[in-house]
């Protein structure tokens, strides 16, 4: 896939667009290629399942208004910062009254921390990680979101490039996993200064600026609920209807959003331990009947706050129930709609394929629904 102009790291937007490690998530540049090609300047641009943003935030730096709702608190904050940062000045200058205030305390508040917190963090860190959880208000302020943001982007990942003992970064593994693995590779956390090191990570994010998009916005919610707000809105003239809806649903039994986040989300103020919500729409959409409940009651939301002419475009899993799920259901909510479907394999080889796995991997597909002007009863498959 070829780089959008914009979205590289010579420029602000570019720096902005890879906030942050998620799963599942759009490449920024193919996010940047749908809204360019399905979209025009002006429109209003809608995502249902937002993630960490990339759909709203590529529309809103090529000058469309754009909204997303966001279930995830993890995505949700990075969609918020990355369409409006705060000022560099400030978040730093949060950053050393967050660090002078761990520094002026006894650690004793890590005394009735788990294990696995001190075999990830070195005590300073931790320490200072308790009392950033305690004191950003980042659903209030803007300063506060964007340097939480900052801290959740570097809260685990490779031992030399995060605030953790080695681990993933898209995805936090178990309490009991990670303290096994370390013990088994004789791993220590880094004994690093936090406040040097989110320093220089600031210092980067900012060095080109802040991106300048259209106002746009993220909405933390859940989409069963929130699409029809959005249209009471339309209703009395507060929102524009949208043009072009663009999203990528949760595919079925993939992943828990919530549960990989754990880590993350105990920074915002949850849970110290790995472990599922047990909330609806907060699990791995195990059940094929609330699965099927929340496509066709997202997608029948959209189609109140879509305009007539509205392009939808749909990525999902290649995996026949998902697909033929949101296959179907698109078709009973759009029937009006032609329908373009773009077959989007993996080509990469997988880690797996090196010990011998030639398991074909199923890869995605795109669902693109265009007005049918022609015949608008038939579909066309192309
Ligand atoms: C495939 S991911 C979208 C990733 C996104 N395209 C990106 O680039 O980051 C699906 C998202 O839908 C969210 N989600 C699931 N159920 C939801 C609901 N009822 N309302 C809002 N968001 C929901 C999940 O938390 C997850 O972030």
């Amino acid at each position: 896939m070829s780089q959008h102009p914009l979205n590289n790291h010579k420029t602000a937007v570019g720096r902005w667009a890879g906030l942050g490690p998620y799963y599942a998530m759009f490449p920024t540049d193919f996010a940047f290629q749908v809204i360019e090609e399905f979209s025009r300047p002006g429109d209003a641009v809608f995502d249902p399942f937002a993630g960490r943003a990339s759909s709203v935030y590529a529309a809103s730096m090529l000058e469309r208004e754009a909204v997303g709702i966001e279930i995830n608190p993890v995505g949700w904050l990075y969609g918020r910062v990355k369409l409006n940062p705060s000022s560099k000045n400030r978040v730093v200058k949060r950053l050393k009254e967050i660090g002078d205030i761990a520094d002026s305390q006894q650690h004793s508040r890590l005394e009735g921390m788990h294990e696995f917190f001190h075999c990830c963090y070195a005590p300073k860190v931790l320490n200072f990680l308790l009392y950033a959880r305690d004191l950003l208000k980042w659903r209030e302020s803007n300063v506060d979101a964007t340097l939480m943001a900052l801290i959740l982007v570097n809260l685990h990942g490779k031992k030399e490039g995060s605030l953790s003992n080695q681990m993933r970064q898209g995805k936090a593994m178990s309490p009991d996993y990670s303290i096994r693995w370390w013990k088994d590779n004789n791993s220590e956390p880094p004994q690093l200064d936090p406040v040097d090191f989110l320093s220089k990570k600031i210092d980067w994010r900012y060095a080109k600026g802040t991106p300048k998009g259209q106002p746009s916005s993220v909405i933390l919610g859940d989409s069963t609920k929130v699409i029809s707000k959005l249209g009471a809105n339309i209703k009395n003239g507060k929102q524009r209807p949208f043009n072009l809806m663009f999203t990528s649903p949760p595919y079925r039994e993939i992943t828990d959003y919530h549960y990989d986040q754990w880590l993350r989300l105990w920074m915002l103020g949850g849970t110290a331990w790995a472990h599922r919500t047990g909330k609806l729409w907060q699990g791995r959409f195990s059940s094929k009947i609330a699965y099927k409940e929340l496509l066709l009651s997202v997608f029948r939301g959209c189609a109140n706050v879509l305009t007539d002419n509205a392009i939808l475009y749909v990525r999902t899993d290649a995996r026949s129930f998902t697909y033929e799920t949101t296959f179907s259901i698109l078709r009973q909510i759009f029937p009006r709609k032609s329908v373009e479907i773009i077959q989007r394999p993996f080509l990469k080889r997988t880690q797996t394929a090196l010990f011998g796995d030639s398991a074909k991997k199923p890869g995605e597909v795109d669902l693109i629904l265009r007005p049918n002007q022609s015949n608008p009863s038939l579909p066309s498959f192309t």
